[in-house]
């Protein structure tokens, strides 16, 4: 049998375990995908034992994404620049290979929607300075984005988010202004979320036929994206980035590509 699964702390909220469940039973695999509540004073050890299980890897959240880098014999590009792993790959020899599919999660959730969107055009708002954030800035350079802009709470977070290019930093209070002619918003927060308070983002300056991203799926429609909604923009939600980072990793494990469908975003909204 060929097993994979989820490493964090805490863990039991991870919805990794559906998505991956869902695919085994899909493509009929004899194949087992399970969390594991590793401490992070127990990480080492406990990714031993995963390797003297057999198993062909799996993926990594929180607090281990930054400290499992250490423990990689390779990393690709995206996790060393995004400076994060996701998801790892056991090597036939018990080496660990660390990839971070989250950039990719993101543009395929992104050209799903919007199939035509056409980077090398468009002037960009993130909106947050996280490990998230990264991520989509990767994204973003990659696929050639000419004007890139951020704002975040703490304005020194931006700074330090130390991607190759000129991003152009707003201070918190100056937020809405980096909508100014923006085609593309994204946030990266947690704001807005169940529980999270509220983004307040005054999205008038946009161009028309701007793309409003939201990568919070918890609600699966927030605030910003019904503003964004009433303006007539694009909207893309947090889902379907959320499905598309967890596609390499199973195809690395499970050897098939698996697909998004309609019916797996329905399993995992209504859990
Ligand atoms: P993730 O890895 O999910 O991106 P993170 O690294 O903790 O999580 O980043 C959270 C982001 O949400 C940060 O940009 C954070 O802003 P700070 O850098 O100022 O902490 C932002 N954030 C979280 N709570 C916020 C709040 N109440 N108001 C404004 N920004 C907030």
């Amino acid at each position: 049998m060929l097993k994979a699964g989820v490493i964090g702390h805490p863990i039991s909220h991870s919805k990794s375990p559906l998505i991956h469940g869902h695919w085994l039973e899909l493509y009929g695999i004899n194949g087992e995908y399970k969390t594991y509540d590793i401490a992070p004073e127990n990480l080492e050890r406990g990714i031993n034992d995963l390797i003297a299980d057999g198993l062909k890897g799996f993926n990594v959240t929180l607090p281990h994404k930054q400290n499992i880098m250490t423990l990689c014999d390779s990393l690709s590009d995206e996790a060393r620049a995004i400076g994060a792993v996701n998801t790892v790959t056991i090597t036939e020899s018990g080496g660990l290979y660390g990839h971070n599919t989250d950039a990719f999660g993101f543009s395929q959730n992104l050209l799903e929607t919007i199939p035509d969107f056409y980077w090398s055009e468009k002037i960009v708002t993130v909106i947050g300075a996280g490990g998230a954030a990264r991520a989509v800035l990767y994204a973003l350079q990659k696929n050639n984005c000419p004007e890139i802009r951020i704002t975040n709470r703490t304005r020194e977070s931006a700074e330090k988010i130390g991607l190759p290019y000129d991003a152009k930093i707003y201070d918190w209070d100056k937020r809405h202004e980096s909508c100014q002619n923006a085609h593309l918003i994204i946030n990266t927060t947690s704001l807005g979320m169940a529980g999270q308070p509220e983004l307040e983002m005054n999205l008038s300056g946009m161009t028309n036929n701007a793309v409003v991203y939201d990568i919070v799926y918890n609600p699966l429609e927030t605030n910003l994206l019904k503003q964004a909604h009433q303006k007539g923009a694009g909207c893309v939600t947090g889902i379907g980035m959320l499905l598309h980072q967890a596609r390499p990793g199973f195809r690395g494990w499970f050897g098939v590509y698996p697909e998004v469908t309609e019916n797996l975003r329905n399993i995992l909204l209504k859990k």
